[in-house]
């Protein structure tokens, strides 16, 4: 599976099987995460067989079972949208080892989260990892000229960049993002206020450039 088949693919999946990450998907898995902290500089602990963050009144409400493993992302305040944008990496190549996710910035307990205390960073959020039990469903969009914009024609590498960031997940659905073409290769991302609308921010950025290719673009 390419990261474009990734993008249609995954869907956010809170209910999972009982079967471990293990032999070379696992090793994978860690050797992408250790690329992706040391291409961001942010925190990272891939947390397995432990659903004790998950094994909560918040965690069931949110409908989560079964989740054992998951990553922690901690930062200092202010990184939001790196956070969305590597996290988001890392969501994709998930799935094109076959495993399934969700990110969680709520409905989980922080307190319970394995991971070592280190100064001035703590975790923001973490995303569930495992073998679902299902592969979720595709979510209600926004129509595409809520979130695009630009004055002339535009191009198919913008078209296919903002499809690709409409399949992103986002918090609680809420696609607060716009896309503005400026010129003729350069793209304006913004997201307006809303709840975890900076990590959403980095996510959509993510999606967009593998829709639309790095080198077609630059970011304004
Ligand atoms: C930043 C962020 C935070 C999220 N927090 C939660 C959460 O606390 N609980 C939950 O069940 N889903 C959470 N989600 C998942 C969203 O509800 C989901 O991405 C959205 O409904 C779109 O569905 P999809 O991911 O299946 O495309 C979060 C997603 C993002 C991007």
């Amino acid at each position: 599976m390419t990261i474009k088949e990734a993008i249609k693919e995954r869907h956010s999946v809170r209910r999972y099987l009982d079967r471990p990450i293990s032999g070379n998907v696992l090793k994978e898995l860690e050797s992408y995460i250790d690329a992706v902290r040391d291409e961001s500089g942010l925190t990272m602990d891939l947390v397995l067989s432990d659903g004790r963050a998950f094994d909560t009144a918040l965690a069931h409400y949110g409908h989560f079972s079964g989740v054992q493993n998951y990553i922690a992302i901690s930062a200092p305040k202010g990184s939001d949208e790196d956070i969305g944008y590597f996290g988001e990496k890392i969501v994709l190549f998930a799935q094109t080892l076959g495993l399934n996710t969700c990110w969680v910035a709520l409905t989980y307990s922080k307190a319970k989260v394995r991971t070592a205390k280190r100064k001035g960073v703590s975790v923001r959020i973490v995303i569930a990892v495992g073998y679902g039990a299902e592969d979720g469903k595709p979510h209600k969009s926004k129509d595409f000229s809520a979130v695009a914009k630009a004055d002339g024609v535009m191009p198919a590498w913008f078209v296919d960049g903002v499809e690709a960031a409409l399949l992103a997940p986002t918090a609680m659905n809420q696609q607060k993002f716009q896309f503005i073409l400026v010129g003729n290769n350069s793209v304006k991302a913004v997201s307006k206020l809303g709840f975890w609308s900076k990590v959403d921010l980095g996510i959509v950025k993510q999606h967009f450039e593998i829709g639309a290719e790095n080198e077609n673009f630059t970011w304004a």
